[in-house]
């Protein structure tokens, strides 16, 4: 068992002890899924656990949503994962690898159970080696570089969230289907930009759609979006699919709609563009995006609307994909902390996982130990409180 050098980390404090456990609790344990922590040997050891998440940069409204996933799932479990109590450390992200790397590597240095996170791509591809190589397991909460369950996969590396190219892939073919002109292709300048648009060229194309142009306007800078949007006017596309999240998502949709092009040049994205706190803030000009992702608080099934219901008792608003996707690291760990609590014992646990039921429906590991999962058409429409993503339909084009 490993023993814990660093009596500095802090346990999580402030989290509402105990017990609503909700219906959509419960992943399935090949090897079955005891309480009381069965098979991992001493449960009277805390598991110590990194979260690494931004809570700065443009990103930093995605990390709070992730923190408050994996709060709710504690705080429904007993503060307990796998029988374990739970010591927490949250570090920052930032926005790019320059804080993200360092941060998670300052943290790898400490005596970790396992680390939950990540948002960024190009993060989640700068950390990969260090976790292969310290046999440490990694839970990516959120980002979505494809190599991370592809090309460079590794036993210690899962992720809860999704891969950039299959988010995108799912909307090609919908957007086909009206984009009789042409699309063209706007997107962050960075390694989740350069997988979304690449996804979505590739199904669309097949379903017969023509790309008639592609920009890549510089992530983490770029504030004024008019130059990119003029491209898009010059090109006679009558469609566009976009990649930005966060800050970004706010001002290129705002931007989007002042040049004029929302109602002429229809607008297609990855989901993110009007999840959670960016739709609040994009407001009326994100009004009829369609989108494809795995998740919408409107899903309207039983294990989806006890969740939405006890996240926003807790912290008074609905939750994201980003708040679900982390609920779900934690879910896993729990199961996984059940075989054994050092690396390979948890990476066991991971593997004896046959799928897990989460709000956004069952899902299971495939064998890059990505999700493989429903993505939906989603439509920004007008509901009771505000603007909210109705879902339309799954897709299939993934
Ligand atoms: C990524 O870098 O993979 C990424 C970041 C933010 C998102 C989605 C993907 O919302």
């Amino acid at each position: 068992m490993r023993r814990l050098r660093k009596p500095t980390i802090a346990a999580l404090t402030g989290l509402a002890a105990a017990a609503l456990v909700s219906g959509c609790g419960g992943g399935s344990l090949g090897g079955g899924d005891s309480d009381d922590g069965g098979g991992g040997g001493d449960t009277a050891t805390p598991v110590r656990l990194g979260l690494v998440v931004p809570t700065s940069g443009v990103y930093a409204p995605l990390g709070e949503d992730m923190k408050q996933g994996f709060e709710l799932y504690l705080a429904q479990h007993g503060q307990k994962l796998g029988g374990h109590a739970v010591e927490l450390e949250v570090v920052d992200e930032g926005a790019t690898p320059a804080t993200g790397v360092a941060a998670t590597q300052r943290l790898l240095q400490g005596d970790v159970n396992a680390v939950v996170g990540i948002v960024n791509s190009a993060t989640a591809l700068g950390v990969r080696d260090a976790f292969d190589e310290a046999k440490i397991p990694l839970i990516v909460a959120n980002a979505g570089a494809d190599a991370i369950t592809g090309a460079k996969k590794s036993d210690f590396v899962w992720r809860t969230s999704f891969s950039n190219g299959q988010v995108a892939a799912a909307l090609g073919p919908q957007a086909a289907q009206t984009c009789t002109k042409g699309a063209f292709l706007v997107a962050a300048d960075y390694a989740a930009g350069k997988e979304a648009t690449a996804g979505f060229r590739q199904t669309f194309t097949a379903a017969g759609g023509k790309v008639v142009g592609s920009v890549f306007p510089p992530f983490g800078t770029t504030t004024n979006y008019q130059p990119f949007l003029a491209q898009i006017r010059q090109s006679g596309a009558d469609c566009a699919y976009s990649f930005f999240a966060g800050a970004e998502a706010v001002a290129f949709t705002k931007q989007y709609a002042q040049f004029g092009l929302k109602d002429t040049v229809k607008l297609y994205s990855s989901g993110f563009l009007t999840e959670g706190g960016v739709l609040k803030g994009a407001g009326a000009a994100a009004a009829g995006i369609e989108t494809s992702l795995h998740y919408s608080d409107q899903l309207d099934t039983p294990a989806n609307k006890a969740f939405v219901g006890e996240y926003q008792a807790k912290f008074g608003e609905s939750p994201t994909v980003y708040a679900v996707q982390t609920y779900d690291a934690a879910h896993v760990l729990d199961d996984a902390f059940k075989t054994g609590i050092d690396g390979p014992a948890v990476v066991k646990g991971l593997q004896g996982i046959s799928s897990v039921d989460s709000p956004r429906g069952t899902w299971r590991f495939d064998d890059g130990h990505g999700p493989q999962q429903t993505y939906y058409l989603r439509r920004v429409d007008q509901g009771a409180g505000g603007l909210v993503n109705t879902v339309v339909q799954p897709l299939s084009g993934a």
